[in-house]
């Protein structure tokens, strides 16, 4: 599958050279003692190729990035114009039409009255700054002990010391311990996987599972003491772990509890905003209302880095007044390429109805991907708009995971390799049970989620042979 495109005329440089001084993120260098470095040269819509010249569809769409997919010379030239016109500007008491355009404009879209954005470079930095906002926020209105965080197991929140301690992922902290103190983890929603007695009398009533799973937060903050605790860190659907959507009434309960004890909703969308669910932001899909939303990937479709920190007017007020001052930035926060790109990107969004297009697609894309139920290793297909999780297991009936060993063989072993060498760009990932997690350029229709079961169709089958 996949044309060829003819070898990268400098091949073997670019293999020595990744090896011998290239550092790549999350990567087990050991691999590639053995086997070449994926390079990837180049993209045209959702596909990429590599410098074999070989093409894959991109159905991670790079890492929840590529809303539009590859290739769009509209952004290209936005990125350069504004690079001619004025290349750097920090907003650090000064600001630059870019920004000021784009703060106004996703201010637009946000929920309610969230409507003062603060730019940072990426999503870890995004979760940073809201942290740090809530605990400055009940500072000056009087709450000086409320400075703790709740969040998800297995929830991923970046990589930066505050936002890794929120990250609910033990196997990405114990490495970099201490951490930031005072966090907490609280159940998630993975309802495949709900403990006995959450989900009624016959395991099924997911509405149940939802009002036992939000109480759980509620049980922490008491834990933890309700002057103590600052915030709550949700994404609207959970990635790590393989695509967690909320059930029914689940964000309406957190928002109670939320207003119950005066702690923060914060509503970490680095990767549900911008179109992954058919929507500018997972809230609004899901019907509630957040106090802070964090937000990056998309925003830019990837043509330039950024990131930002929505939060409500009540949280900026206290910083109006007087000498207060919120004392925290970025260099590259807001850069002016980066919001230059993101106007332009969200231009696309708009004219092109690609918000439509999630929403017309996704029933599609969840039936397709659906046929491969049939399959003895999927145990569950789960998620929305256009961003799934496919949970394979050892026994679909006692729905028995993989483990280590097994986890390894199937997913490090054979899965990564196998998918890529079909033509299949996506990830197979192990951080909670064994999932393939989809996410591909919200510009794709039913030919790209065609070629994503069948692909995906050969490898499992293969895959269900070997253990
Ligand atoms: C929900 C969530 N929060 C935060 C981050 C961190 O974003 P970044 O890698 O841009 O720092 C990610 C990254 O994937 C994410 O998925």
């Amino acid at each position: 599958m996949g044309g060829m495109d003819g070898k990268h005329p400098d091949y073997d440089h670019l293999q020595r050279a990744a090896k011998d001084h290239l550092w790549m993120h999350f990567t087990r260098h050991s691999t590639y003692d053995t086997s070449d470095v994926p390079i990837i040269v180049r993209g045209e819509g959702a596909y990429i190729w590599d410098a074999n010249g070989k093409r894959y569809l991109d159905a991670l769409a790079g890492l929840f990035v590529s809303q539009l997919g590859h290739g769009r010379t509209e952004l290209a030239d936005a990125a350069a114009k504004q690079a001619r016109e004025l290349a750097f500007m920090p907003l650090w008491s000064y600001a630059h039409p870019g920004a000021i355009e784009l703060a106004e404009r996703v201010a637009g879209y946000a929920p309610g009255d969230l409507n003062r954005v603060f730019f940072t470079s990426g999503g870890g930095e995004a979760v940073e700054t809201a942290w740090k906002l809530a605990k400055n926020y009940f500072k000056l209105v009087g709450k000086p002990m409320k400075h703790k965080v709740i969040s998800r197991a297995i929830a991923y929140h970046g990589t930066t010391q505050g936002a890794l301690s929120i990250t609910g992922l033990p196997m990405l902290k114990q490495q970099f311990e201490p951490l930031v103190p005072s966090t907490f983890r609280v159940p998630n929603t993975n309802f495949y996987r709900a403990p006995a007695n959450t989900a009624g009398a016959d395991d099924t009533d997911v509405e149940a599972f939802g009002r036992w799973a939000a109480d759980q937060i509620a049980v922490a903050i008491e834990n933890e003491g309700p002057d103590t605790v600052a915030a709550v860190f949700l994404e609207p659907v959970q990635n790590a772990g393989g695509c967690f959507p909320p059930p029914p009434g689940y964000f309406q309960r957190v928002r109670e509890i939320c207003d119950e004890y005066d702690v923060l909703l914060v509503s970490d969308e680095v990767i549900c905003a911008f179109g992954r669910l058919g929507h500018w932001f997972g809230a609004e899909r899901y019907g509630y209302q957040p106090d802070m939303i964090t937000c990056a990937k998309g925003i830019t479709s990837g043509y330039a880095p950024l990131g930002a920190m929505i939060a409500s007017d009540k949280l900026m007020e206290p910083f109006l007044k007087g000498h207060e001052s919120f004392a925290h930035g970025y260099t590259f926060g807001g850069h002016p390429v980066s919001t230059a790109v993101a106007m332009a990107n969200l231009d696309i969004f708009e004219n092109e109805k690609v918000l439509e297009n999630v929403r017309d697609n996704e029933g599609a894309f969840r039936s397709t991907l659906e046929r491969l139920k049939d399959l003895p290793i999927v145990g569950d297909v789960r998620g929305d708009g256009y961003f799934y999780g496919i949970e394979l297991v050892k026994d679909k009936d006692t729905k028995e995971t993989f483990n280590d060993e097994e986890s390894e063989k199937l997913l490090r072993g054979f899965l990564s390799k196998a998918l890529y060498d079909e033509g299949l760009y996506c990830r197979a990932d192990d951080r909670g049970d064994p999932v393939v997690q989809l996410a591909p350029p919200l510009i794709c229709t039913q030919e790209h989620f065609d070629e994503i079961e069948q692909i995906l169709r050969v490898v499992l089958d293969k895959a269900s042979t070997l253990l």
